[in-house]
């Protein structure tokens, strides 16, 4: 069965005192969650919890989530281990500060950051050499949809940034599926659209490694998710958890969507 990741991914928001709250909250709602009703019928107790912080809060955030048993991630990192980059970070920083896993390709990183697929492409073998598993965001905008470009821009998305990347490495790779258009617009994909898509990236992932690879590969939906609208996107066959921004500010919101994992 392929592993089911549920994530956090904050973007500029909390502070060290903010993430102190939060972490303190979501400790006491957990052990609800896990032994609540629901979790026979549901990938609650066997789904991977993941929380991105700014930079600025992974140190505080760092043992805060061990003790609850929730892993670590960056928003970003800079391609090169060290050196005169003012304003940037490494990947052996974050190794440093306990992460297990960076966001790679976000779509505020390639639109609002200009990011290329080859910048993106360098990050991901650099993470993958430090030991780092990467989330790599994909995904299309409201005009490349509308002009029926989905699959070439998630086809050229996926060929530039694995590139050269080996089956070994693919295992530390989890891929999200982030429609532009759905991001923080409560414009949510159908179950049907993400599932499309979804189907698109594996059968590619398998185009370009092989069916193992592909069938083992989880990939999250990741835009406007809320517990309200994650059930029925989740019972899609090929949807292995979310990536989940405004809703996962709040522990009670974020683990609502954990209770909808199937
Ligand atoms: P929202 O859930 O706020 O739409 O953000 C999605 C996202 O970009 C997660 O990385």
């Amino acid at each position: 069965m392929r592993q089911k990741i549920l994530v956090a991914n904050w973007k500029m928001h909390k502070t060290g005192a903010e993430t102190v709250s939060f972490f303190k909250e979501l400790k006491s709602l957990l052990p609800k969650i896990m032994s609540g009703t629901h979790v026979s019928d549901t990938h609650v107790s066997d789904t991977t919890i993941v929380v991105a912080p700014p930079f600025t809060s992974l140190e505080t955030a760092s043992k805060l989530a061990k003790a609850c048993g929730v892993k670590l991630a960056a928003q970003n990192m800079h391609w090169e281990e060290k050196g005169a980059f003012t304003g940037e970070v490494s990947a052996p920083m974050l190794k440093a500060l306990g992460c297990e896993f960076v966001i790679l390709g976000h779509s505020e990183r390639r639109h609002v950051f200009f990011e290329t697929d080859e910048q993106i492409h360098n990050k991901i073998k650099t993470a993958l050499n430090q030991g780092l598993k990467v989330i790599f965001c994909v995904g299309e905008k409201l005009d490349e949809r509308e002009s029926n470009q989905t699959f070439s821009v998630l086809e050229k998305q996926l060929s530039l940034g694995l590139a050269g990347v080996n089956k070994a490495q693919l295992s530390e790779i989890v891929i999200a599926y982030e429609p532009v258009w759905a991001i923080g617009t409560g414009k949510v994909a159908e179950p049907a659209q993400a599932e499309e898509a979804h189907r698109f990236i594996r059968r590619k992932v398998w185009d370009m490694y092989d069916m193992d690879t592909a069938a083992a590969l989880p990939i999250l939906y990741g835009g406007s998710v809320k517990a309200q609208n994650f059930k029925a996107i989740s019972s899609e066959p090929n949807v292995d958890g979310a990536l989940v921004g405004g809703a996962s500010l709040e522990a009670k919101s974020f683990i609502e969507i954990l209770e909808q994992m199937s």
